[in-house]
């Protein structure tokens, strides 16, 4: 049984910045920058007396005191790198399977021609080399998109070039497709032993001409079709220089069509689903049109959606936005436009695609919600950052609830 305390919170409590004794110029730059995780930390406190809230409080208040004041990128990569260090660690990768990963059944799906433990998938970006899937796996992720993977390994844009939005539980990256390129993906995937559900998705490379751009996705396509579960072209990230302009649908058909067709020549059986990545800056005729086309072309669906440009609606100061620069916004202020996106997706082409819907799941009840508007699938990044390794057990756990709540 859950006994539920409330700790109230004091009117007259100071910001926690000047009770921590520090300068004005320190504060304001704190309230900025931290402050909305120094509320969260406070709010999550208020309900003490169960270990998952504590868990929570404990990675919120770690968060805001240590992660949150380090470069983005950097904690990413160390903290990804821990995570495959910790699973190398005899019998800690089976144990926190055993602790995390999906078992209910009431939680699998069945689409592509593929058994889903969870809805619940890792979204492309996190694992851009194939590097960790069976550690997101056992977290409980159900599938892992890796990837953006290009023909050729590419830096990515000059650094810092991620970003966080704390008042806005939102990231913004113009990291550029940073990879070791689809040949060393491809030698990754090709070495994995797991059941673990992995999509490969592919975008072009940076130094690759427009006119040519087919081709280097067609070699991404050939190098990965053996080796992964589904394909994703990614036609959608604002961070390369003219990738969006492919979502024209007179340049999409030649571009789906040659990369169907190569991931049929290498591997006719058995038959690869190939899905398409969108962004959410689409207007709705757009939005129509590419579903068309997904239908025309035979595809198995579309993932909606990618980052975007839009800064509207921020809590964060509008200096700071903008001194942040350009790239793709993710995160909570992506929810709304994600799912609109999604509910047109779906009255559009009914029950004939699937639909991963990604941009601003934070919670069981978001990714439910998401479900019901006709979602096959849902993907998640941004939340998995802000909510810390335990995250996708606790949205697992959140669904199931959300459906014996239904049934
Ligand atoms: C740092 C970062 C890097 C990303 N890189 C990629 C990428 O390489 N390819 C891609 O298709 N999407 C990429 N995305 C977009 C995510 O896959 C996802 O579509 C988007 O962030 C919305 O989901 P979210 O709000 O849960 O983060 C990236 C997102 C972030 C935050």
């Amino acid at each position: 049984m859950c006994v539920q305390m409330c700790v109230p919170l004091a009117k007259s409590q100071a910001p926690w910045s000047r009770r921590a004794g520090l300068s004005k110029r320190k504060r304001l730059r704190g309230t900025l920058l931290h402050g909305n995780a120094a509320s969260q930390w406070r709010q999550s406190l208020v309900p003490v007396d169960t270990l998952r809230h504590l868990r929570r409080t404990l990675y919120a208040f770690f968060y805001w005191l240590v992660l949150s004041r380090l470069p983005a990128e950097w904690v990413h990569n160390v903290a990804f790198g821990l995570l495959r260090f910790a699973m190398r660690v005899p019998g800690l990768e089976s144990m926190t399977r055993r602790l995390c990963a999906p078992r209910d059944p009431s939680l699998a799906v069945h689409a592509m021609g593929l058994d889903f433990p969870s809805p619940l998938g890792m979204a492309a970006g996190f694992d851009k080399n194939a590097l960790g899937f069976d550690a997101l796996a056992a977290l409980g992720f159900g599938f892992v998109e890796i990837g953006t993977v290009t023909g050729e390994a590419q830096a990515g844009n000059p650094k810092p070039r991620m970003f966080r939005l704390l008042r806005d539980r939102a990231l913004v990256n113009r990291m550029g497709f940073n990879n070791r390129g689809s040949a060393a993906a491809a030698e990754r995937l090709a070495r994995r032993t797991s059941k673990v559900i992995v999509g490969a998705n592919i975008g072009k490379t940076k130094l690759v001409a427009e006119e040519d751009a087919l081709a280097d996705y067609v070699k991404s396509a050939e190098r990965l079709a053996p080796h992964c579960d589904y394909m994703v072209v990614n036609v959608s990230s604002p961070n390369t220089p003219g990738l969006r302009d492919l979502q024209a649908v007179e340049r999409l058909r030649p571009l789906l069509r040659g990369v169907r067709e190569a991931i049929d020549r290498v591997r006719p059986e058995p038959r690869l689903p190939l899905l398409v990545k969108i962004a959410p800056d689409l207007s709705d005729e757009d939005i129509d049109a590419i579903a068309d086309l997904a239908l025309e072309l035979e595809l198995d669906g579309i993932i909606a959606t990618n980052t975007t440009i839009s800064r509207q609606g921020l809590h964060t100061a509008e200096d700071d936005v903008s001194a942040i620069g350009a790239g793709g916004l993710s995160g909570r202020p992506l929810h709304d436009r994600s799912k609109a996106v999604l509910v047109r997706l779906r009255a559009r082409v009914q029950d004939r695609l699937i639909l991963i819907s990604a941009g601003g799941i934070e919670s069981g009840r978001d990714a439910a919600e998401r479900l019901r508007a006709g979602a096959t699938l849902v993907q998640a990044y941004t939340a998995f950052i802000y909510g810390g390794p335990l995250w996708p057990r606790r949205v697992n756990r959140q669904l199931q609830t959300e459906k014996r709540a239904q049934d």
